[in-house]
């Protein structure tokens, strides 16, 4: 019987859902790929951190020096890949990316807001990413511990080394191994933001 492309679409952002949420979900740690300023594809591992099924965007933050967001200004194509090893399931998403920093971006300060102590330390950094060094440093700031120890306020505004990046997400792929035979579906939307379904050979 032909499985059902609907309860796979939800089956997908229940997944992705728990990727923002369970630090366990394989989910939590994707690769997002950029363009380089030579056309050659760059990746690397980020941490989901926001999935809205109704929007269709997921959000992850990075430094506003990392090289990732360069690319993003020239080139605001970028495409995700999750993968859950013990079911074998792989979800591909690609989509537009916006930037979102600054004290004036909703969306920055919001999420800043609720960023974990902890992790507001990485934006402290003096040093910016990528850049070379002589020899190692650890590259933490020297109000590293006075930062991870102070709860967030609720007026704290977002540093300038803080960025949102949020993918709209315009095409979804699921990939599931059976040993019957693979289910591989593709996912694009309407004009109204209906998904429309295809199969695909996998
Ligand atoms: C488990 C894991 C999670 C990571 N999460 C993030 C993240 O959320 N944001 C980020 O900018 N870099 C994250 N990194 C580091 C990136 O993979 C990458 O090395 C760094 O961002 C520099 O990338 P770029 O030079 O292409 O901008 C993570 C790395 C690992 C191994």
């Amino acid at each position: 019987m032909e499985p059902d492309t609907q309860a796979i679409y939800e089956s997908m952002w229940t997944k992705l859902e728990a990727g923002s949420s369970d630090r366990r979900s394989p989910f939590h740690t994707p690769v997002i790929a950029t363009t380089d300023s030579s056309g050659a594809p760059q990746i690397r591992t980020v941490v989901l951190r926001r999935v809205d099924r109704e929007e269709r965007i997921i959000c992850c933050h990075t430094d506003r020096r990392a090289a990732k967001v360069a690319e993003i200004m020239a080139c605001d194509r970028v495409s995700w890949l999750f993968y859950e090893a013990s079911s074998g399931i792989q979800v591909r998403a690609s989509g537009t990316c916006r930037i979102h920093c600054g004290p004036d971006d909703p969306i920055a300060i919001e999420t800043w807001r609720s960023v974990h102590p902890d992790s507001r330390v990485c934006y402290a950094a003096p040093i910016a990413p990528s850049s070379e060094l002589e020899h190692w440093v650890s590259n933490q700031s020297p109000e590293a511990r006075a930062i991870s120890l102070t709860p967030p306020g609720a007026d704290d505004d977002p540093p300038d080394t803080f960025v949102v990046l949020a993918t709209s997400i315009d095409r979804i792929e699921w990939l599931d191994l059976h040993h019957d035979g693979h289910h591989r579906v593709r996912y694009t939307f309407d004009e109204t933001g209906e998904s429309v379904a295809t199969w695909l050979a996998p």
